[in-house]
């Protein structure tokens, strides 16, 4: 029906009902009921400003592990980053279809770069109502080359503005474990490679058949995720089954734990299920980042963490491995790491 054009083709031909492939199972959808509103249950919101680092080092030490989702807020990050990601990611997708095409599967001219839609079209029962841009990071010049003009300087800048709160993150969360130092090996399990992902999510006919993104956790260590004002990111409770929202604050940036970071810790932090609305009044962006191991490293659980005698839970993996299984199936919720076990 859609080739090539998205869902953002789709809602600017103004159509008025949702089509048949994108009408998701009822247990997909996110209804009322599932979700639980209440100030006493967001998920914490750390001000790296106001603290001192042993007290930072623990809130996020402990968000990680009763949360395995947090927000930041004075990171010291300008939030015209933030807005020029924002506008370029806008850009990108109101380009016409023919030049956005110009990245997709077919077309692009390296694994590196990818337009596409929903999440793995072929293996879902159901579409997701989403498009997206995929930069796999190699170097500057490649990102120069190759990366869509429309939005390639400030996808840069904001991976750039990142990398010393990511680190700090990083940190925290090894002093955590015991890890006294991020070694060379150590620092390309946990950061070795980047990818910047920028999402768009049109206004949806129908919004409450089908999802933005069904649930799913993260394959990276860490991911930074900037949403814009609309909202729609729900995050389900350790611990029962209620989703509850991630709530946009000017400013901020949302950080979860991702499952090769639980592998490595063993188990200790967690990689949550989120999920994401479709909205019928609004166009929605966000642009996380994804930390992630080397492709050719293989992750499993630290030493220091295994050196008071605790029994590994997962065992060695190679991180390609773990990514291609991910991205074999749909987005079926938490599943993944059981690869590892
Ligand atoms: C995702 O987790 O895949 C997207 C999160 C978001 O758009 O808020
Ligand atoms: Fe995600």
């Amino acid at each position: 029906v859609n080739e090539g054009h998205g869902v953002k083709g789709l809602a600017d031909m103004s159509i008025q009902t949702l089509p048949k492939q994108y009408i998701q199972p009822l247990e997909e959808r996110i209804t009322s009921s599932d979700v639980v509103v209440d100030e006493e249950q967001c998920i914490p919101v750390i001000d790296l400003s106001n603290l001192n680092d042993t007290e930072v080092d623990n809130m996020i030490c402990n968000a990680a592990e009763k949360w395995g989702f947090f927000q930041i807020v004075n990171h010291g990050i300008p939030i015209k980053v933030f807005e020029n990601v924002k506008d370029a990611t806008h850009r990108f997708f109101a380009l016409p279809a023919q030049e956005k095409n110009n990245y997709s599967k077919d077309y692009s001219c390296t694994n590196n770069v990818r337009f596409g839609t929903s999440f793995t079209p072929q293996a879902e029962k159901a579409l997701e109502w989403k498009d997206y841009l995929s930069l796999f990071y190699v170097s500057d010049e490649e990102a120069s080359a190759l990366w869509p003009p429309a939005c390639r300087d400030e996808a840069i800048e904001f991976m750039k503005k990142t990398e010393l709160v990511i680190k700090r993150l990083m940190e925290s969360l090894m002093r955590g474990l015991n890890v006294k130092e991020i070694d060379e090996e150590r620092e390309s399990l946990l950061m070795g490679s980047k990818r910047i992902n920028l999402n768009y999510y049109p206004k949806c006919p129908n919004p409450e058949l089908t999802v933005g993104v069904g649930r799913h956790s993260d394959v990276s260590t860490l991911t930074i995720l900037l949403q814009d004002n609309i909202g729609g990111l729900y995050v389900k409770k350790l611990g029962n089954e209620t989703w509850l929202p991630v709530p946009p604050i000017s400013g901020a940036l949302v950080i979860n734990i991702g499952d090769a970071l639980q592998i490595l810790s063993n188990g200790r932090y967690k990689s949550i299920e989120h999920r994401v609305i479709a909205n019928g009044s609004n166009n929605r962006v966000s642009v996380p980042i994804f930390v992630n191991p080397k492709p050719n490293d293989v992750i499993g659980p630290l030493q220091e963490v295994l050196e008071s005698g605790e029994k590994a839970v997962y065992k060695q993996v190679l991180y390609s491995d773990y990514v291609k299984h991910f991205f074999r199936k749909a987005h079926d919720g938490k599943d993944t790491v059981d690869f590892a076990k």
